[in-house]
């Protein structure tokens, strides 16, 4: 286990104090000198958007793993490299960091870049607790960073003119909103013994603030999204697509974070090394409009590749608004307006998010944080409430899909999404016994503080707003 050195606390003490003379002034043609942290299958995207932007250059590769490295330097052959991202965070040659590692080093790895005046690209979730996400974000202030949250669908033109569509009332009053993700995945497995980590990561570096425990799955890269150690399971992975989709175009980004938010689920069917459900309820009391979400990772059937869709309409829309004349459905690029007889009264048709990189770089030759489609604030919050999601999840009791109904009888979108599941698990030849659902608990959130209020704010759910960190990778109370 890795313990704090004097030299490496003095390194980032003096990361600290010379945070605002390690940035270069840039010159309107000057170029932006990238590094990209974390060159698995999202980092190497990353760097190939950036790099296409006019005026950037991947000057330096950073990977805990040597074989993304060397993958890597042969498309960047005159970018440096490293294993370790303190060497990239000492190099004043650096103008910003693009953050694509797992989930668990988001924030230390964004606040050290802040800490030495780099701007920072960070990838979803931006946090993997709600505690530190909060960090980042003063981060960002302290020192004056431009800050990009990897949400890019907020790039997407499309959305304004959705924005303004509802805004022209032609479907009326939205009644409630219902996001959905079905994707399906697999069992990541069950070792008899931990994993050895291969021989070409550098462990320590790899698991960061992550807590040293055995592995039992049988990969080490990507299924790391599927353990609470370091990951935030499906909620964690789309939801904060969706979820900032949804405080983007129905609340405008005034609703921070819900009053409540309740949740259950389960990791069903699978007896793997997995935590993190595969079939996962929310509702989200916003004090407005209420949402409801379901996040699925069974197939549509057993022995099928195919995922499932949402069954009550056969859509595999991630969010339908319901209005009182209609509803809107859409996803990733687009979507469609229909009547309340389902007939499609207006299509939209967007980009996906393509110019998110180019919208950074804009911003950091601008210098005005207002200029980022992904503030780092906004996309702390819509990170906050897929880990409030899963909080609610992680204190719940085991029960049945019958419980989880009672738990919020009288919203009838709630009895709707759960009506669904039966048949979803029937097809995945699923026979769910008492206990295979975890109902949660309703919890009370103080949007302004951050943090649960009355009697939801009990030590278990008050742990689960922060993490443990391992000794050397601490996020910082002070940053
Ligand atoms: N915005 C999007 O559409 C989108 C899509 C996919 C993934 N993502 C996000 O991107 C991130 C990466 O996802 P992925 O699918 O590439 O995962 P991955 O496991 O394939 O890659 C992560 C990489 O980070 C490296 N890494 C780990 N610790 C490191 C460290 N300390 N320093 C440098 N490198 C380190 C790993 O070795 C690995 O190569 C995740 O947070 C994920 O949520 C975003």
């Amino acid at each position: 286990m890795h313990t704090p050195t004097r030299r490496s606390f003095l390194r980032q003490t003096a990361l600290a104090t010379t945070a605002l003379s390690a940035s270069r002034v840039l010159g309107a043609n000057d170029k932006i000198r990238i590094a990209s942290i974390g060159l698995g299958g999202q980092g190497s995207g990353n760097a190939g958007r950036m790099a296409k932007v006019p005026g950037v250059e991947i000057a330096y590769l950073c990977d805990a793993d040597t074989v993304a490295l060397d993958k890597a330097k042969l498309k960047y052959p005159n970018a440096k490299t490293t294993q370790d991202m303190r060497k990239v965070m000492e190099d004043p040659t650096i103008d910003a960091v693009v953050v694509s590692t797992g989930n668990h080093w988001h924030v230390l790895a964004s606040i050290w870049a802040c800490q030495a005046g780099k701007d920072v690209y960070v990838e979803k979730p931006v946090s993997h607790n709600i505690w530190e996400g909060r960090k980042l974000v003063e981060a960002a202030r302290k020192y004056n960073r431009i800050v990009q949250g990897g949400t890019q669908q907020r790039s997407d033109p499309f959305h304004d003119e959705l924005k303004a569509y509802l805004d022209s009332g032609e479907l009326g009053k939205i009644k409630y909103v219902r996001c959905n993700h079905y994707g399906q995945r697999a069992s990541i497995g069950k070792r008899e013994t931990p994993l050895a980590p291969p021989t070409h990561v550098d462990y320590n570096l790899w698991l960061g603030p992550a807590q040293d425990i055995p592995i039992m799955r049988e990969r080490l890269q990507y299924d790391w999204h599927w353990v609470w150690n370091t990951g935030n399971g499906e909620l964690g992975n789309w939801g904060p697509h969706i979820l900032d989709d949804l405080r983007s175009v129905v609340f405008r980004d005034k609703i921070a974070l819900p009053k409540r938010v309740l949740a259950g689920g389960g990791r069903l069917g699978w007896n793997d090394a997995g935590e993190t459900p595969n079939t996962h309820f929310i509702y989200f009391d916003t004090g407005d409009i209420p949402v409801v979400m379901d996040v699925h990772n069974l197939p549509r059937k057993a022995g099928m590749k195919a995922s499932d869709v949402y069954l009550r309409r056969r859509t595999s829309a991630f969010m339908i608004i319901e209005c009182e004349n209609g509803y809107y459905e859409g996803g990733r690029g687009g979507g469609s307006a229909h009547d309340a007889s389902g007939k499609v009264v207006k299509k939209f048709k967007g980009d996906g998010g393509g110019t998110h990189a180019a919208n950074f770089i804009s911003a950091i030759r601008s210098r005005k944080k207002e200029d980022l489609k992904g503030e780092i604030e906004k996309i702390h919050y819509s990170s906050a409430w897929c880990h409030l999601g899963n909080i609610s999840y992680r204190l719940g009791q085991a029960g049945d899909l019958d419980q989880a109904k009672a738990a919020l009888k009288e919203f009838e979108p709630w009895q709707e999404m759960l009506s669904d599941e039966p048949a979803h698990l029937t097809a995945n030849d699923i026979t769910l016994k008492a206990g295979d659902i975890k109902v949660g608990k309703m919890l009370e959130i103080d949007a302004a503080k951050e943090t649960f209020i009355g009697d939801s704010a009990t030590p278990e759910a008050l742990a689960l707003l922060k993490r443990e960190y391992r000794a050397g990778f601490e996020v910082p109370d002070m940053v």
